[in-house]
């Protein structure tokens, strides 16, 4: 997969070098370009933004720097990713679509956001995904495609080792995932469930159902109802 992101921050990206993304990237699962948006700009300032018609406080990215920038970056099999609070709520299916994709281009917007006519000219180009993270504000698009990255990245074929903790990761079945412990058994007069020390793999997956369902309803009942909710069986009622 081919990345490009383009910011007027590009040191904030930093961090894409960094850990199993790095990993990928030095094995050739994974290229990534961080791009100075005011690259594509011709005046002495390098300006990005101005105020926004109509009024109001802030200001608004200029439309002229992203078009140039997503000239010189698009091909026929790129889709472009902009994070922004009014986008679409990012979910694990966000991230599944994003990495069956070639390439990815992501806008960073800053202060109110981009002119809206680069999101629409690109529409007419390429596929075009506003993305949100949450019902909150934050300063830029960049911290979000540090999040979207982790998310997508490790669904590349390649690289986790165990591709079996892809499937059995929370979100993965429209559950929450089971409580996990390690070594040692007893800790701070704390016991590790005796079921997970059995070796009876059959009882171990059903307490793990068991707790994936509670956990899932005491936290997230939201995800028990509406299109994504998981298919209960029988034995799963009784929870
Ligand atoms: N940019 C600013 N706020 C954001 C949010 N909540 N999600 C994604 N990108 C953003």
């Amino acid at each position: 997969m081919r990345v490009d992101v383009v910011t007027i921050f590009p040191e904030y990206l930093s961090p894409l070098s960094l850990s199993l993304i790095g990993k990928a990237q030095a094995s050739g699962l994974l290229s990534v370009d961080v791009h100075d948006l005011r690259t594509w700009t011709s005046d002495v300032h390098r300006t990005v933004d101005d105020t926004p018609y109509g009024g109001g406080p802030g200001m608004v990215m200029r439309p002229e720097p992203w078009g140039l920038a997503l000239d010189a970056l698009a091909t026929p099999s790129s889709r472009l990713v902009v994070p922004t609070p009014v986008g679409a709520p990012f979910t694990q299916r966000t991230a599944h679509s994003l990495a069956d994709a070639s390439h990815l281009i992501f806008a960073c917007g800053r202060y109110e956001g981009i002119d809206q006519r680069v999101l629409d000219h690109a529409s007419s180009r390429l596929p075009v995904t506003e993305v949100s993270l949450g019902d909150y504000v934050l300063f830029g698009g960049e911290v979000a495609v540090l999040v979207i990255m982790e998310a997508v990245v490790r669904l590349l074929p390649g690289v986790l080792g165990n591709a079996d903790s892809l499937a059995e990761e929370s979100h993965a079945a429209g559950l929450l995932e089971a409580p996990v412990y390690t070594k040692p058994p007893v800790w701070r007069d704390l016991a590790v469930p005796d079921i997970l020390r059995s070796g009876d793999h059959g009882r171990i997956a059903r307490w793990r159902r068991d707790e994936s369902l509670r956990r899932t309803a005491t936290r997230r009942p939201d995800m028990l109802s509406g299109p994504e909710a998981p298919e209960l069986d029988k034995a799963d009622r009784a929870v």
